[in-house]
């Protein structure tokens, strides 16, 4: 197992044993564990949690912090607000699981965060249906194929979408119960995919709690560039959760709070003039839209 040497460069000989041997000590006791996988885990963040503790010569004091942090994080967290996806994509552990996980391969769509507000329950829509249910917003028209990296189209792919709205707000943070700004849709026998959402803005991620706290301690914005959410299944196939960001949003530069934007998901929202005629032949109204095109490549489920 590789081990990053502490900075423990003031300590004596026989402090740095004592250490080391607690390090020793703890790792074994997990050698009887039956599961090898597991067992490699427990060993591994036993290593590099006690490299940070001595690296940083952490404070009785700040240990109790972190305690306290960490349980604040927990009782603030329930089934519509989940502060434990905060902490680890503000902390780009979610940017490195995904990255550890999804290798490029060929040209298939990259992947980026979950986020917190996903619902499996979203209803379902038909091809060219409004996934608002009543979301505000500037309507946005966003169509594509999946396709495979072959460009081979994959029908009747299961396209989960959710976004918040204008005001920069998921549904789910709401307290009146509202199910708004998802739904999920299935891709036509040619690949092809169409619906009506709205047009993404960018938006704070919830900051009245401890992550919040821990952003504005270190002087981090909390917000994340404009994007809507997208998950993408289908059989033999890998399983693709991604976003795309709205080209020429400010917050592009200033950076997005969770790590996850890159610069293939990157699409225009081209905005239509007011009263134009749509793709499909709603009427929205004197009022402008914006229509975004992305493709969707996904890898098989063997890489
Ligand atoms: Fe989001």
């Amino acid at each position: 197992m590789t081990q990053s040497t502490p900075d423990t460069r003031d300590i004596t000989a026989q402090q740095h044993r004592v250490e080391e041997d607690l390090v020793k000590r703890v790792v074994e006791s997990f050698d009887n564990c039956e599961d090898p996988r597991l067992k490699q885990i427990m060993q591994s963040l036993v290593v590099h949690l006690h490299d940070f503790i001595r690296d940083v010569r952490l404070t009785e004091e700040e240990w109790g912090s972190a305690i306290e942090f960490l349980t604040r994080v927990g009782h603030i967290t329930d089934d519509k607000r989940q502060e434990f996806v905060l902490l680890s994509d503000t902390l780009g552990a979610s940017m490195q699981t995904i990255a550890v996980n999804n290798e490029a391969y060929k040209d298939a769509t990259e992947a980026t965060v979950f986020g917190p507000f996903f619902l499996d329950d979203a209803p379902e829509v038909p091809l060219g249906g409004d996934i608002t249910f009543g979301a505000v917003g500037e309507p946005a028209w966003v169509e594509g194929t999946v396709t495979d990296t072959d460009g081979v189209p994959v029908p009747n792919a299961r396209i989960e979408v959710w976004e918040c709205d204008e005001d920069g707000l998921y549904d789910v943070q709401y307290d009146d119960g509202r199910m708004a700004g998802r739904a999920h849709l299935y891709s036509d026998a040619e690949g092809r995919y169409r619906f009506w959402g709205v047009t993404p803005v960018p938006y704070p991620i919830p900051y009245d709690g401890p992550v919040g706290e821990m952003l504005r301690a270190v002087g981090r914005s909390p917000m994340r560039v404009a994007h809507l959410h997208f998950m993408v299944t289908a059989a033999s196939y890998r399983a693709l959760v991604t976003h795309i960001f709205v080209e020429g949003d400010p917050q592009l530069e200033i950076g997005d709070t969770v790590f996850g934007v890159k610069d293939s998901l990157i699409k225009s929202f081209e905005q239509q003039p007011a009263g134009s005629p749509t793709p499909d032949g709603r009427d929205i109204g004197d009022r402008t839209w914006t229509k975004a095109h992305f493709d969707i490549v996904l890898a098989p489920d063997t890489v």
